[in-house]
């Protein structure tokens, strides 16, 4: 639940510094109307990941959830000029969508939606020895360290790895949870804690998407 307060912040910030513009509000409009549930990052989180994909100058990102193509649109503005974005989506209806949205916000074509399992499209980007700058993991929880061992495979050090909603309202604090999402957060938690590839540390976000937060790491080793 979005506290009241938390909403006329990001709102704040939201006129001042993300200033989403017609394509971005579109995207959302349009997975409104197709019915698509309105589970996609604020704006604030979206432009976060803009100045992310642009701090790391990303010639390649990844994501894992596509839904309507919302943070998909905010991740291909940050691209460096010539970069590219795959974007993962098993729900064949808000891959459709999602790409009516990237074409109207004019990254089309440098940002493709694969469509299936996300597990299964890894492995054939494994295959095809595909590397990342930057990868958004925000698909079905429960997947989370399925993803995170593929990912491993699929980025070089300098590359980051970001993760969706690690909080939950405080969830991922549920040691003997029976819902296989919170498990999964845990899991994937537990995996960067044990992984000495990656640098890692998790962000606590509220606004107005409500109470949540990022998991954020670094894959280390030279360059
Ligand atoms: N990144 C989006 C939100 C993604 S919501 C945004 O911020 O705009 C999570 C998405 O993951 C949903 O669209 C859901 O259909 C998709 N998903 C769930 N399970 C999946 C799987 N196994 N493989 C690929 N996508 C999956
Ligand atoms: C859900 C999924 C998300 O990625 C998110 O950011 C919020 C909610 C969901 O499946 O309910
Ligand atoms: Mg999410």
């Amino acid at each position: 639940m979005a506290n009241e307060l938390w909403t006329k912040v990001d709102h704040y910030f939201d006129e001042r510094l993300v200033c989403a513009d017609a394509p971005l509000q579109g995207a959302v409009e349009a997975a409104r109307e197709a019915g698509i549930p309105a589970i996609q990052v604020s704006p604030t989180q979206g432009k976060f990941l803009m100045v992310l994909a642009s701090a790391l100058g990303a010639r390649s990102v990844l994501e894992i959830g596509t839904l309507a193509g919302y943070s998909t649109i905010w991740l291909a503005r940050g691209l460096a000029a010539g970069g590219h974005l795959v974007s993962l989506e098993l729900n064949e209806k808000y891959a459709e969508v999602a790409r009516g949205n990237l074409q109207r916000a004019g990254v089309a074509d440098r940002a493709a939606v694969r469509v299936g399992a996300a597990s299964a499209i890894l492995q054939q980007l494994i295959q095809e020895r595909a590397d990342f700058d930057l990868v958004f993991i925000d698909a079905d929880k429960r997947s989370y360290p399925d993803y995170l061992s593929a990912v491993l495979r699929l980025t070089h050090p300098g590359s980051v790895i970001v993760a969706d909603n690690v909080v939950r309202d405080g969830r991922v604090l549920e040691e003997s949870s029976a819902d296989a999402d919170v498990r999964g957060i845990r899991r994937y938690i537990e995996m960067l804690a044990a992984e000495p590839r990656l640098l890692s540390t998790a962000l606590q976000t509220v606004g107005e998407k409500g109470y949540d937060g990022f998991a954020i790491s670094r894959v280390q080793g030279s360059s």
